[in-house]
């Protein structure tokens, strides 16, 4: 939530801001503002809406001039959008930019106030700033210092001082803050993408470190001024990863990505056709102590969990519990130092699969985290981390993360099974080589793209939807529906297909479109029987099943059919029609698939 970006260098530096700003525009478009040093005075520009408007009201008016500055793009917390409260915040002598929650807001703006202190805006982020400006003693590590001794929440901050012209300083705590290294010329940034196009080099920022950024060098140091010697990284994401590559929207092309994302994100951990994920630590004699493993995770991430749950239950007989998040972290679960907790998350900052790790390493289990972004809190904080290959995704629907998140869920089923003696060598080789025809089997589904985009034509002028399907085809459907009403604002919910009778059947009427999910052999007769009794009521249904089935004729107004692959493993393949059914529906009304209203990429905040 809400992303900063920071430059210092001889370009021109609203330019990079703007740019940088654009890559991280999935992760708040309420606001967007930028600060620069013009001729030794800190000018501010900042607008409601997408950044696009920034741009707009800068040609309009003036951009400002110079070649050191920072930039937010804002995902609302505290305080409406409006002018008024986009960032920067500050004064005359101190600018600011945060991303993160200051919790003490209203004890520090009190405190302010009584100092004869005025605020402009409703949000915590101009407490921070005037308390830079009360602190101030002419040496702003000391301030800084001072500042965040007195601060409880999370913030990345970047701040300008007046007196410092050329000089840029950042810090965090909680939320993620990395720092590019140029020829030349430093940025800061939220995250790597917002980088690339000018270095892919760069350096994380732990808590509480206070950078000290100039042209031509970076200084770390603690509170107390110490220098910090810090290692400095290469991305291996590309620019072009972070750029739309021809396609119409992000989501496209992240859906398109989604065989090489697999196939980069198994390889490595598939060793003489046996999986192996030795290679994060995770052994062959760990994974046989569990005596549980928890899932944790939201959204998305927590669908790729419950996929997890089944396969891993059915192939390794062991007990597996999935939670969200935002629940695990207050009801006091039941873990002890015999469980593994595994936390999934693309972006590796949701706040509440944080707070999960941190509670899962309070309790003394073993934790390991799935998790796409390079050096994110949640993989620096795990246990083991399991690395998906999925490159950076931009669009705020996830796609492709879900995809490589199943990917690891597999492989992970497949060793534990196996290590536990619960199927043959045999037969992990044979699923094992079946995951790894998995990306070829995804190009044959990607052509089915006309028939979902017929489907999604159907769709559009419904208010409401139902998914349905039984064993991994309902775990299937929430992520189906989730993704349908995030992007297209059509209500959808999933529901065990065996469930509707009790209760949820009398919502079905022939403006009720369902979808039904039928993949797994051993239900299909059931889940069949459940289609029967939606359509007998007058809803149109949508049927996704594997290519062999045979069907009675006008069992469903609409099929999908996929390969037949091993049961266990359709989700990879069903996951394509569901994306690409969101998609068009939200294309199809006009929605803006990568920037859904009121959502963020990258939740932050509780
Ligand atoms: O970065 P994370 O995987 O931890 O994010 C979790 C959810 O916020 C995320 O999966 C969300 O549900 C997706 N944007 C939905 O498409």
């Amino acid at each position: 939530m809400c992303g900063i970006v920071g430059y210092v260098g001889e370009r021109e530096c609203a330019d990079v801001l703007v740019d940088g700003l654009k890559k991280l525009e999935y992760r708040g478009y309420d606001s967007a503002g930028i600060a620069v040093f013009e001729n030794g005075k800190i000018v501010v520009e900042k607008s409601k809406g997408k950044l696009q408007d920034l741009v707009d009201k800068m040609a309009k008016e003036k951009k400002p001039e110079g070649h050191c500055g920072i930039g937010h793009t804002r995902w609302a917390t505290h305080g409406e959008p409006s002018d008024i409260n986009s960032h920067p915040h500050g004064n005359k002598r101190v600018s600011i930019v945060h991303n993160g929650i200051i919790e003490n807001y209203k004890e520090i703006k009190d405190f302010l106030l009584d100092q004869g202190y005025g605020f402009e805006s409703e949000t915590d982020t101009e407490t921070v700033a005037k308390l830079l400006d009360y602190y101030y003693n002419g040496n702003p590590i000391e301030t800084i210092g001072k500042v965040i001794d007195k601060v409880n929440g999370s913030y990345a901050l970047g701040i300008l001082f007046r007196d410092f012209p050329g000089v840029l300083y950042a810090v965090r705590k909680d939320s993620p803050l990395i720092i590019g290294v140029g020829e030349n010329e430093n940025f800061i940034a939220s995250d790597v993408p917002a980088i690339l196009k000018y270095t892919n080099k760069y350096i994380l920022l732990e808590k509480n470190e206070i950078a000290t950024i100039k042209e031509d060098s970076v200084l770390i140091t603690n509170e107390e001024g110490k220098v910090i010697e810090k290692e400095i990284n290469e991305a291996d994401w590309t620019m072009d990863a972070a750029e739309k590559g021809g396609y119409e929207h992000f989501m496209l092309k992240e859906i398109n990505e989604q065989p090489n994302a697999i196939k980069t994100t198994i390889t490595p951990r598939i060793q003489d056709g046996m999986p192996y994920l030795e290679e994060s630590g995770l052994t062959k004699e760990m994974l046989k102590s569990f005596r549980r493993i928890y899932i944790v995770a939201c959204g998305t991430a927590m669908h790729a969990g419950l996929v997890g749950k089944y396969v891993i239950e059915k192939l390794a007989r062991v007990e597996v519990t999935v939670d969200i998040a935002s629940e695990f972290r207050y009801r006091n679960p039941l873990i002890t130092k015999d469980d593994l907790v595994i936390l999934i998350s693309q972006s590796g900052e949701t706040a509440d699969t944080y707070a999960a790790l941190k509670l899962a390493k309070e309790r003394g289990a073993t934790t390991a985290s799935v998790v796409n972004v390079k050096g994110s809190t949640i993989a620096r904080e795990s246990d083991i981390v399991i690395y998906t290959h999925a490159g950076p995704e931009i669009s705020v629907a996830s796609t492709k993360a879900y995809s490589v998140q199943l990917s690891i869920m597999y492989l992970l089923a497949f060793e534990l099974a196996y290590v536990k003696g619960e199927i043959s060598e045999e037969r992990c080789r044979k699923l094992t080589q079946a995951l790894v025809e998995i990306p070829e089997k995804l190009e044959e589904v990607l052509k089915l793209k006309e028939r979902c985009q017929f489907i999604a034509s159907r769709l559009i002028n419904s208010e409401s939807l139902l998914y349905i399907g039984r064993g991994l085809d309902y775990a299937l459907s929430m992520e189906g529906s989730l993704k349908l009403k995030e992007i297209s604002y059509i209500h959808s919910e999933s529901y065990a297909a065996g469930e509707l009778k009790h209760g949820t059947i009398s919502l079905v009427t022939e403006d009720m479109p369902v979808i039904a999910v039928a993949t797994q052999s051993d239900l299909l007769e059931k889940t069949v029987s459940n289609i029967k009794e939606v359509k007998s009521r007058g809803a149109k249904v949508t049927m996704i099943c594997t290519e062999d089935v045979d069907i009675e004729k006008d069992i469903a107004n609409h099929l999908v059919k996929i390969p037949k692959i091993y049961d266990e493993l359709t989700p990879l393949l069903v996951a394509i029609p569901m994306q690409y059914i969101a998609y068009y529906t939200a294309v199809l009304k006009g929605c803006d698939v990568d920037q859904p209203r009121n959502l963020a990429k990258s939740v932050t905040v509780e």
